[in-house]
């Protein structure tokens, strides 16, 4: 069967599954050059459909991810919606109306089933134009989650956790995933859960933008003293006797400001601190009552709330847990997927990799790099020329293969430096354009994991995704300080011949070179853009970012003097 995997909310995408295996993914973000493009991924359709060598008319079926969210007004006036989502908002009144809306919108047939048919007809509208006149069907926000965590996931039995603000009026979701490729839920929370605008709300309180920068806070979390304000926020979110504390009065906390105003004046560091280590507390403690009460030690996990490193290493450590598991575009961005999984996946297959996007032929690239009048080479070996250069201590942007799906640059659309130096952060942020307050991520050799890093066992396939931090040994804090966080900890991508050749050949290059086995692996884009996709946006960021070198396809660049 071949299906059409579609999401038009926060970070819109399209996927393609055949017989059961994700073949190709791509968000919209990445061709129409807007981070998080949310609306009907147009785009993203077209892209997904020519890289699996599919008509159209050969599509078997498409699913929707998500019934009610967005809900039909959201989906007729996207623009509105982008711009109430690109905007700081999390205490608005419309903001909480919505989490009504979606809420009682669940628990009451009338409104959902309205709302999902006028959404069908206006969807059915937009595919027509694209040749797309398959059966149309829906996923359940969290059961796309869902099917995207455990079928793309290493177990074939597991625990399967999803959490995130809120989608088709649920924070949170319970199932178990059984070999026949079913999950079976067993608890739902609803999105009247005070872990809904939680993250968030203090994101825009610290000044960064709110369903974008909650990264930034984590990172700024290890900086702080978060018992001090710890017990202002357990006040809010808790997990006890089963579920999550609740909201109380949203509209009533908005216009008041809730008890968040108690935080105004604080350090933001303490502040950071506090969220994080009260959600560390409160999702830990329901993971751990779920895997006991359900015997089950393995987990998978996805939704918003699993983009926190910090967070799933502590669930990697709690003693329930044998081994966790992220899908690689944990939140919404990779809902398309999982609607698609979810249709036609009959049994749990781990993604051998996160390269399901587009890739270009020599010609284009070089194409490319002609019309700019670049100075270029052909280097027989490109990896060891790369890797002399990063030993020289200078900064080599990476180009390679299809492009990765998911936050996360892994090594096909990747800028590389060598990691020893702890100023790193102050000065490629500067020439990046970026101010971050996590370190740059390290990418390791397999075969020197356990050298640096404590409890691989636990993560050791989610590490593959750079979706988890771990404990730092002193052999790593040594050779590798620029990328080692104040708490002694680091996010890595752990990198071998077979998952990640191209980034296997130059990180064993320059191991031979300087006896390190890491490299510093951060994302191939400039200040707040999407991550480059094609030669042509490369080359832009290359220019602007003031890089040493672009190592794209198999050409070397010289950056202009
Ligand atoms: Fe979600």
């Amino acid at each position: 069967m071949k299906v059409l995997g579609i999401s038009d909310n926060h970070n819109a995408g399209a996927a393609v599954v055949i017989d059961g295996r994700l073949v190709a993914a791509v968000n919209e973000e990445r061709l129409c050059r807007e981070k998080n493009r949310l609306g009907f991924p147009a785009l993203a359709i077209a892209e997904v459909l020519r890289l699996s060598g599919l008509r159209p008319d050969e599509v078997d079926h498409v699913v929707v991810a998500g019934d009610i969210t967005p809900c039909f007004f959201l989906r007729l006036i996207p623009h509105w919606h982008r711009g109430a989502k690109n905007h700081s908002g999390q205490f608005g009144v419309l903001f909480d109306l919505y989490t009504y809306y979606q809420v009682a919108a669940r628990y009451f047939a009338l409104p959902y089933q309205l709302d999902r048919r006028l959404s069908r007809a206006l969807l059915v509208r937009r595919l027509t134009p694209l040749g797309l006149h398959a059966p149309l069907g829906f996923w359940e926000h969290h059961q796309a989650h869902a099917a995207a965590a455990f079928l793309g996931g290493p177990f074939s039995r597991a625990l399967v956790i999803t959490a995130d603000a809120m989608g088709d009026g649920l924070t949170a979701t319970v199932g178990i995933g059984h070999p026949d490729g079913r999950v079976e839920r067993v608890f739902e929370q609803s999105g009247m859960a005070a872990l809904n605008p939680y993250y968030s709300r203090v994101t825009e309180m610290l000044g960064f933008v709110p369903n974008r920068h909650e990264g930034k806070v984590t990172g700024l979390a290890a900086y702080g003293d978060g018992e001090r304000l710890a017990p202002l926020f357990r006040r809010s979110l808790r997990f006890r006797r089963g579920s999550f504390t609740r909201l109380g009065n949203p509209i009533g906390h908005s216009l008041g400001f809730g008890w968040y105003r108690h935080l105004v004046g604080e350090p933001r560091e303490d502040v950071a601190a506090a969220c994080q280590l009260v959600l560390e507390e409160a999702v830990t403690a329901f993971v751990a009552h779920w895997a006991r009460r359900l015997d089950l030690a393995d987990v998978v996990l996805a939704g918003g709330i699993f983009e926190n490193v910090k967070l799933n290493q502590r669930l990697r450590e709690l003693p329930e847990i044998r081994e966790v598991s992220v899908f690689p575009n944990m939140s919404d961005g990779g809902l398309a997927a999982g609607a698609a999984l979810g249709v036609d996946a009959a049994k749990p297959a781990p993604l051998a990799d996160a390269y399901l996007g587009t890739e270009y032929r020599e010609d284009e690239i070089r194409r490319e790099l002609d019309r700019w009048g670049l100075d270029y080479t052909r280097p027989a070996r490109l990896a060891e020329e790369v890797a002399a250069r990063l030993a020289r201590g200078e900064v080599v942007a990476r180009f390679h293969g299809r492009m990765e799906y998911g936050p996360r640059a892994l090594g096909h659309r990747t800028i590389y430096c060598r990691p020893d130096d702890p100023a790193v952060n102050d000065w490629l942020n500067r020439r990046l354009g970026r101010s971050e307050f996590m370190p740059f991520a390290p990418m390791v050799l397999a075969a020197a994991a356990d050298r640096c890093f404590v409890g691989m066992s636990g993560g050791r396939y989610t590490a593959r995704f750079m979706n988890m931090c771990f404990d730092c040994t002193a052999y790593m804090k040594k050779v590798a300080a620029g990328c080692v966080h104040v708490d002694g900890t680091a996010r890595p991508q752990i990198v071998d011949r077979e998952h990640n050749p191209d980034a296997f050949a130059i990180l064993a290059a320059y191991e031979r070179l300087t006896g390190t086995p890491v490299l510093i692996n951060t994302s191939f884009n400039m200040h707040e853009e999407p991550i480059v996709m094609s030669p042509a946006d490369a080359v832009r960021s290359f220019r602007q970012g003031r890089l040493d070198w672009l190592a794209i396809g198999p050409y070397l660049v010289r950056a202009r003097p």
